[in-house]
Formats: structure tokens, C-alpha cells, sequence
């Protein structure tokens, strides 16, 4: 089953609003290509100004995380609907808030679940600490991450479902995973996936660079890369773009 090439920019808590539109105008300058989904997440504050920027080209935009409730008393949160009148994706279980917010897997399954009744596409991140893979259990615990995320999550159709190995050690320290360890992971979460497992697309993150991207892609279970530093240097994520 062809499965289509997803690059993903997570901007983080990154970008006052004019660096906002200056860099989304530079995004503009991507050459479009019909096999590959370019999504930017810019800090949600940012994202209708930044979406205005990028109508009607072929840059997505979504936000970088959204509650698993629809409505009511969730001071600072930002309901799946809300996010949905700007774009159509929406990231969950980034480990930044697994650490920093105390996200559970089950909170981040019914993220997702929300997000999708919603009609948004969620990018699921999952991924081991150093201390996990070098105890060597990091398939057992990504494992449990990807069960978790798919109890909330039981009949939706894998091609809808978006998965992104992010080991934890490798993002934003510069330290990559192998390509081959990415492809052996990326392979293992379509396996666990079970049935459903062809449709869905696994993204590799963590130290995404224009330079070593092109080793991630060309591996069968690879569908993409969540980028988070290099997206925010127009030539880097641009470059990123062109080796698809
Ligand atoms: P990085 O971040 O590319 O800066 O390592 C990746 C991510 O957190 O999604």
C-alpha cells in the first residue's frame, strides 16, 4: 500500500509573531509535490495569522497539542473543534508534554480519539528514554505506548492514524538515532499495530537535520520525519522538503 510522505515542523514555544510570518513566507517557496504532506505546527497563538500566510498553498498547518475534551471549564486548553477551524492536524504525547504536563499514554490515546472525532489527523509520538534503550527494552516500551494509544482507538482506520517514534534522547541534543535503528522501530509499530498496521504512517524525530534526513526516508517503514529545530531555519526545512 503506497502511503504518502508526511514532514512534519514542530516549531515549539519558538518565534514572536513577526519571525512567525516571515518564516511561514518562506514557506512559500516550497515547490509543491503531490506525494508529500509538509505540515507546520507554529505556537497556536501564531496559527491564523500563519495559516492566513499559507492559504491556498500546499503547506498544511495544525497545532502542537489540543485537550481530549470537546468543551467546558479547561482554563488555557484549546479544544480539537477549535484547532480544526484553522488546520487539520494536531500533535499528541510530544514527550515534552509527557515530561513537562505529566501526560499519560492513556491521555494521549484519548487525545488523539478526540482529535479524530474531530476530523483532525493527530501526529501520536512514542519514544524511549537513553536509559530504556540501553537497558534494552525500548521495542517493550514503545510497544506499551502504541497499546495504550490504540485502546482509545479501536476502530479507527490505519489510514488515518500517524504515528512518530521520537527516542527521547535524541531530540534536540544533535545525537540522531541510527537510520536503521529508526527503520527497525518504525517497523515494529506497524507490526504492533496489528491488521491495520499497512495504511499507517510512521514519522522518525529527533535531531532531523537536511543532512542526515535523506538516510531516514529512503527506509520501507519510514513515511516521514517530525522536524523540530530544523524547521525552524527556512533553507534547513526547505532542503528537508526537496530530498522527499
Ligand atoms: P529536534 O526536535 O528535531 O529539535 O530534535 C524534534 C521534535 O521534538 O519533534
Amino acid at each position: 500500500m503506497a502511503r504518502r510522505v508526511l514532514i512534519a515542523g514542530n516549531w515549539k514555544m519558538n518565534t514572536s509573531r513577526n519571525e512567525a510570518l516571515a518564516l511561514a513566507t518562506s514557506m512559500l517557496k516550497r515547490h509543491s509535490s503531490a506525494e508529500v504532506d509538509c505540515v507546520i505546527f507554529p505556537p497556536v497563538i501564531w496559527l491564523e495569522a500563519v495559516a492566513r500566510v499559507l492559504a491556498g498553498s500546499s503547506v498544511q498547518v495544525g497545532a502542537q497539542d489540543c485537550s481530549s475534551e470537546a468543551r467546558g471549564a479547561f482554563t488555557g486548553q484549546i479544544a480539537p473543534d477549535m484547532v480544526r477551524e484553522l488546520g487539520n492536524w494536531v500533535i499528541v504525547g510530544h514527550s515534552e508534554r509527557r515530561r513537562d504536563a505529566g501526560e499519560s499514554d492513556q491521555l494521549v490515546g484519548r487525545k488523539a480519539a478526540a482529535a479524530l472525532q474531530a476530523d483532525l489527523t493527530p501526529i501520536m509520538c512514542v519514544g524511549e528514554s537513553l536509559e530504556v534503550r540501553e537497558s534494552g527494552n525500548a521495542e517493550a516500551f514503545v510497544g506499551d505506548q502504541v497499546d495504550a494509544i490504540l485502546a482509545e482507538n479501536t476502530s479507527t482506520p490505519g489510514d488515518r492514524l500517524v504515528f512518530a517514534y521520537e527516542p527521547i534522547w535524541a531530540i534536540g541534543t544533535g545525537r540522531s538515532a541510527s537510520a536503521e535503528d529508526a527503520q527497525t522501530m518504525a517497523a515494529f509499530i506497524r507490526r504492533r499495530v496489528g491488521a491495520r498496521g499497512q495504511g499507517v504512517r510512521v514519522l522518525y524525530g529527533g535531531s532531523v537535520t537536511a543532512d542526515n534526513a535523506p538516510a531516514y526516508l529512503v527506509n520501507p517503514d519510514v513515511d516521514g520525519l517530525l522536524v523540530g529545530g530544523a524547521s525552524l531555519k527556512a533553507d534547513q526545512f526547505l532542503a528537508i522538503l526537496a530530498a522527499c
